[in-house]
């Protein structure tokens, strides 16, 4: 398999959603990749539940969500009603992760778990088989457009390898700071899925840079 491409909207025009998305829906774009900030968990407050809504509305693309909330447990449902198709919690968020992915993948949502850059991958060693996706975090969580953390390149590689070593089917996900400069590492490294929100929709042609993302 390829490697699949995930643009975040949070750099997108929230004030042409349905543009975005419809331009994303008729790009190389694989995923949408939609971050649910909640001011606690992150020093930033993104969108909820109406956008995703809105988003599902205009695309048949697989909706990646990742979740920057305390408390993910109380909305899991809600995120699935909303059209959310692979869910995505923080290890450093859940005090019961096992009890919080099964009760992910119950609804029919694939299950993700994604690292802070400070968290070492070898705490996902007794949940490994039951993930969907590993998300690897290359900026702190909270905004777009930070500068990526080269360490994060490493974790690709070590998070491959406990992948392998458990014969789990788990995808490697990167996100924050990711562009044409990083992106060929990264896939060599074993990465599955690219994030990039402020290089492709602050691009002059996001649909080309999406492209050229692809094509790496
Ligand atoms: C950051 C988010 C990212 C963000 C990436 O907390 O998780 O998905 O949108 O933005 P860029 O690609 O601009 O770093
Ligand atoms: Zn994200």
């Amino acid at each position: 398999m390829g490697h699949l491409i995930s643009p975040s909207l949070l750099s997108c025009d929230f004030g042409n959603v349905q543009r975005d998305v419809e331009m994303l829906h008729h790009s190389e774009a694989d995923w949408l990749h939609l971050d649910v900030m909640d001011g606690v968990f992150v020093p930033n407050i993104s969108f909820g539940f109406p956008i995703i809504e809105t988003v599902r509305k205009h695309t048949t693309k697989t909706l990646d969500v990742h979740l920057m909330i305390q408390h993910p447990d109380n909305y899991i449902q809600h995120f699935k009603d909303a059209g959310a198709d692979v869910l995505t919690v923080h290890y450093e968020a859940c005090t019961h992760l096992h009890r919080t992915i099964q009760a992910i993948r119950s609804t029919g949502m694939k299950a993700g778990v994604a690292l802070n850059p400070h968290t070492p991958i070898d705490l996902l060693n007794d949940i490994i088989q039951d993930l969907d996706l590993v998300l690897i975090m290359s900026v702190n969580p909270g905004f777009g457009g930070q500068k990526f953390i080269r360490n994060a390149i490493l974790k690709v590689e070590q998070t491959k390898n406990l992948i392998h070593r458990h014969g789990s089917h788990a995808l490697v996900e990167v996100d924050g700071g990711v562009n044409l400069e990083n992106a060929k590492e990264l896939l060599q490294a074993g990465a599955d899925v690219l994030v990039a929100g402020s290089f492709v929709f602050n691009s002059a042609n996001p649909k080309d840079t999406i492209l050229q993302l692809k094509n790496v």
